[in-house]
This record gives structure tokens, C-alpha cells and sequence, in this order.
């Protein structure tokens, strides 16, 4: 099958096009490399020994997408293009609404004038907003609290209008919870650009001496030890699932919904003692306060991914940190940034 990728070139995306060409599928990937390096697919295409197309643009660039999509008469795309930090989200509302809706639609649109009709789209669990109940399954409110959130909701909201309006439509809205880990080769993997927001990336950075110790954001919540509790997901069984959602939209039309989680939670704490396991010394860590807009637990309710998709997770935290850990280390400052070392 021929897949579009928007966003290819980041995190998730690159380990799932490692899982697409291993499957045989013919990839274009459209990236305009904002927040990844193009060593990233450098190093999909020496992994798989295998090769792609490959398109530097922008999804806010309708004509690039037109262009793009016209060329290579995909019949499916998968839609991870997108910024994903919350906290810019809060100080630049409009380049989010700009780049994460804007860039849908002009996706959309470009796929109607190339007859595609079949897409799976990058959404979020944080969607949800403050749970009323929890697991979050897939009818709770939505309800997100932040601009990031909103976009993810928007841009559910514009596939399934397009769903409706367009005959034969076929989109599945996989809403991740917390991807971590990496590829078990240790080539790919999360490379931020700044101090990472997230969990797992600024554990696996003091574990490597690049930053001197992780704030525990509270310890006083309601949760087995006090910290925070989410559903941290492998990239590789998230990846998986993009494989899982683009058979089911062979066989199925509509929109869908569908959780990836392993629906089971991990506190704070235990992910730092599990990391510590994983990369066999202590991690320097110290109780600051809550994090504002943070929750106490979330995770996912996991039986429509297993009905629809035939799909669950597999791999558990000690994967995760393993596999973290080994790509950290290997590359303990990320992707090389030097020209030369480019096409290595
Ligand atoms: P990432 O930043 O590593 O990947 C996103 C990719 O999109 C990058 O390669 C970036 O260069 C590209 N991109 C961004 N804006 C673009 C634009 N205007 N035109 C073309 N390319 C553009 O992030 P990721 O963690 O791989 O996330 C992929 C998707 O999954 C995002 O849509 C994100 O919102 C969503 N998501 C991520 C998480 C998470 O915690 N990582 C959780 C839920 C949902
Ligand atoms: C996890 C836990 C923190 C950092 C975010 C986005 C969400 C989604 C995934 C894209 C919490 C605690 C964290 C630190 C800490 N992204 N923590 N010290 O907040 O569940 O979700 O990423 O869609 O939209 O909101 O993930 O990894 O930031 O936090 O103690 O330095 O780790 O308080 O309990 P979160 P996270």
C-alpha cells in the first residue's frame, strides 16, 4: 500500500515508518523537520534497508501539499505533523491553531483533490481533560484544558465532519496516552530540543549527566505512593497500533475513536525505580510542588483498540526504560547536529 506520512521524521513517526516498511509499504514522508532531524530518517532507511520518498514541507503550505499528495496518489496517510507542547500551547495559542488545524484541513482538502479517503490521525488522551471517571474509555467527555488540547479536539471534530461528507471516508482518531521508550536498536529514539517537558525524556537525561536531578512534581496525591500516575505506552507498541488502525480502515468506513494505552498505571515513582534498574545507578531526584493543570492518574481503557484493532500492548515499563536508556546512552546529546555526520 502507498502511505503519506505527515511528520515522519519525529519521534513516533519514525518508528512507525521502521514497522511500515517492514511490512512492505511504500512511504512518502513530509516533514518540514521543525522539531526532528533528517538524520532520523537517515538512519529508518539504513535500519530497514529500505528507502522512501521524501518531501521537506510544510502542512501549512497548501500548495506543497497538493503538489505532494497529487505526486505520490497515496491511498492512505498517516497525520502526525504537529506541535505537541503544552506549555507553548498556553504562550502561542495561534501558531497551534495555525500549524495543528490549519495543516489538518489543508491536509484534508489535499487528499479530496487526490481522491484519498483513508486516514489515521495522531490525536491525544489529552483530549479527556480532568477525568470524570476513570479508565477513560472512549465515550468520556471531551474536554481539554489547554490550547494543545484543544487542537487534538478541533481536528477530531474536522476528520469526522469529513468522514461524513466524503462517501467511502475511512479515519481513525488514535488517542495515544504517554509514549516512551525506543527502537531496540538504540538508532532512533525522543531527541527534544529544549529541557524536556515530559517524564521519561528528562529521567533518561539526568541518567546520562546531562541534567542534575528530576523534580518529582507532588507527592501528595491521591495515587498508590503520592506521585502522579499515567499509561505510559512503547513507541514500538505504538507504532504497532498505526499498522493495526490502517487494516481496520480497509475494512471498515466512518470515523473512529480508539484508546492506546496498556490501561495499566505506573506512579512517578515507580518509572524513576524502574529507570534506575534499567541504567544500573541511582537517579537524582527531590519532591517539588505539583505542576499547575497536572492531573493525579490517568489511563486508558484498552477493549475497543483489542475489538476494532486486534490490537494491545505488549511491552511493560522495564522495556520501556531498557530500551530509553539504551538509545540515551548511545546518544547521549541526541541526533548528531553537524552536516557531515548527516548521512552517516
Ligand atoms: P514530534 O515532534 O517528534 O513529531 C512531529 C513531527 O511533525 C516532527 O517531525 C515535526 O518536524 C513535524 N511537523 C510539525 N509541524 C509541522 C508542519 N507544520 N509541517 C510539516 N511537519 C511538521 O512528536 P511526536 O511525539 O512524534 O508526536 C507525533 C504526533 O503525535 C503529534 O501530532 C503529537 O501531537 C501527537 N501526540 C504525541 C504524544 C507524545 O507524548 N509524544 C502524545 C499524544 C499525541
Ligand atoms: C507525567 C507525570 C508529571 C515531568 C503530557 C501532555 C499530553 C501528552 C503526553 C501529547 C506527571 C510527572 C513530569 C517532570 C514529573 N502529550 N513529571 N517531573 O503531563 O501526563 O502528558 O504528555 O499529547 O498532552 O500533557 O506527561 O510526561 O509531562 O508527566 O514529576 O519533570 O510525570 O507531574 O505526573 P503528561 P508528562
Amino acid at each position: 500500500m502507498k502511505v503519506f506520512v505527515t511528520g515522519g521524521a519525529g519521534y513516533i513517526g519514525t518508528h512507525t515508518l521502521l514497522q511500515l516498511l517492514a511490512a512492505g509499504h511504500e512511504l512518502c514522508v513530509f516533514d518540514n523537520f521543525s522539531n526532528a532531524s533528517p538524520v532520523a530518517l537517515t538512519r529508518v532507511r539504513q535500519l530497514s534497508n529500505r528507502d522512501f520518498a521524501q518531501v521537506e514541507g510544510d502542512i501549512r503550505d497548501a500548495g506543497a501539499l497538493h503538489r505532494a499528495l497529487a505526486d505520490f496518489a497515496p491511498d492512505a496517510v498517516i497525520h502526525f505533523a504537529g506541535l505537541k507542547a503544552v506549555g507553548e500551547s498556553n504562550e502561542k495559542p495561534l501558531l497551534y491553531y495555525e500549524n495543528n488545524v490549519t495543516g489538518s484541513v489543508n491536509l484534508l482538502a489535499a487528499m479530496d483533490a487526490a481522491g484519498c479517503r483513508r486516514i489515521v490521525f495522531s490525536s491525544s488522551a489529552t483530549v479527556y481533560g480532568e477525568a470524570q471517571y476513570l479508565p477513560f474509555d472512549e465515550d468520556h467527555p471531551i474536554a481539554p484544558t489547554n490550547p494543545y488540547g484543544r487542537t487534538k479536539a478541533m481536528v477530531e471534530g474536522v476528520i469526522a465532519d469529513w468522514t461524513k461528507a466524503t462517501p467511502n471516508a475511512s479515519a481513525v482518531l488514535l488517542r495515544y496516552f504517554n509514549p516512551v521508550g525506543a527502537h531496540e536498536s538504540g538508532r532512533i529514539g525522543e531527541d527534544p530540543r529544549d529541557i524536556p517537558n515530559n517524564l521519561m525524556p528528562f529521567v533518561a537525561q539526568v541518567a546520562v549527566g546531562r541534567r542534575e536531578k528530576l523534580s518529582i512534581f507532588g507527592d501528595d496525591y491521591d495515587t498508590r505512593d503520592g506521585t502522579g500516575e499515567r499509561d505510559y505506552i512503547h513507541v514500538v507498541d505504538l507504532a504497532a497500533a498505526h499498522l493495526a488502525a490502517l487494516a481496520y480502515s480497509a475494512r471498515a468506513t466512518g470515523c473512529e475513536a480508539i484508546n492506546v494505552g496498556t490501561g495499566q498505571s505506573i506512579t512517578v515513582k515507580e518509572l524513576v525505580a524502574a529507570y534506575e534498574a534499567a541504567c544500573g545507578h541511582a537517579i537524582s531526584a527531590y519532591i517539588a510542588p505539583r505542576r499547575s493543570g497536572d492531573v493525579a492518574s490517568s489511563y486508558a481503557a484498552t477493549a475497543k483498540a483489542e475489538q476494532l484493532l486486534k490490537w494491545r500492548a505488549e511491552l511493560n515499563v522495564n522495556d520501556m526504560c531498557a530500551s530509553s536508556w539504551l538509545w540515551q546512552s548511545d546518544n547521549p546529546n541526541g541526533y548528531p547536529i553537524d552536516v557531515s555526520a548527516r548521512r552517516r
